[in-house]
């Protein structure tokens, strides 16, 4: 039975993540900040043990680590979706230093300790895929409006250190994909975005089915449209 893990599983993109490799037989190790206040996700719960949830907050150093004592056997998918727009207020001349340092550490950190963590379990797996949930957003080609610090440093970072995973893990065979969502209808992209979640889920695990080496180390809209950096 394929397996993938996924960061915040609770709501939004990796909730709907969830509920289709669910219903598609998959077995998902659900990670969430708040196990005890899942509802939506636990009410997946299929009740044949193919839906692990597990406590994983990206703001602690040894979340990573922590998680891997509970999720045992190959990973077919190890996706680090969990992530946060940051501090309200991040435009120039309002910078929080302890609040950026925070994002940066949810939104890139966490994916990397994730990566070391798991990667031995990814490359013993069919599939060999390691998905970062970052955003056009973190794109330096792409920002002619300025302003979002935090978020921006923060996806920026995370592209930078996918690009240097998909180096050091191409030896085990693992796939590195960098991806943009889309504008997704979630409580982060509000409800004017262009997808809903089924969209977006449905177009990035298209993406992950084809998931081969020339698309190892790429940035990637859900679209299949690359992104420059
Ligand atoms: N929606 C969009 O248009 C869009 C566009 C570009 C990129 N993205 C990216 O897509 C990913 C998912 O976003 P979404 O739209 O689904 O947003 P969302 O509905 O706000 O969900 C964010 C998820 O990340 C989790 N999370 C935040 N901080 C965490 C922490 N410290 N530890 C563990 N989990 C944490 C949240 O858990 P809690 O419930 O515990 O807070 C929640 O499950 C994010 O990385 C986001 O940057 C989204």
């Amino acid at each position: 039975m394929p397996h993938m893990l996924i960061t915040g599983a609770n709501r939004g993109i990796g909730l709907e993540h969830t509920r289709v490799l669910l219903s598609r037989g998959w077995h998902v190790s659900a990670a969430c900040r708040n196990p005890d206040q899942a509802s939506e996700l636990k009410k997946l719960d299929p009740g044949d043990g193919r839906l692990a949830v597990l406590a994983y907050d990206a703001g602690q150093a040894d979340a990573a680590e922590t998680l891997k004592a509970k999720v045992k056997g190959p990973i077919d998918i190890l996706f680090a979706n969990a992530g946060m727009m940051g501090p309200k207020e991040q435009s120039f001349g309002s910078s929080d230093f302890d609040a950026m340092t925070r994002t940066i550490q949810v939104n890139a950190l966490a994916p990397l300790k994730l990566a070391e963590a798991f990667a031995d379990q990814v490359a013993k797996s069919q599939m060999k895929v390691i998905a970062l949930q970052s955003s056009r957003m973190g794109s330096i080609a792409d920002n002619d409006s300025g302003g979002r610090y935090a978020y921006r440093a923060s996806k920026a970072a995370l592209n930078a250190i996918g690009k240097s995973l998909s180096v050091d893990l191409k030896s085990k065979g693992i796939v590195t994909l960098i991806f943009h969502p889309g504008w997704v209808r979630t409580d982060m992209g509000g409800p004017n975005g262009n997808l809903t979640v089924n969209e977006c889920v449905e177009g990035q695990l298209d993406l992950i089915a084809r998931a081969n080496p020339a698309m190892n180390g790429r940035f990637f809209h859900v679209s299949g449209e690359d992104l420059d950096w």
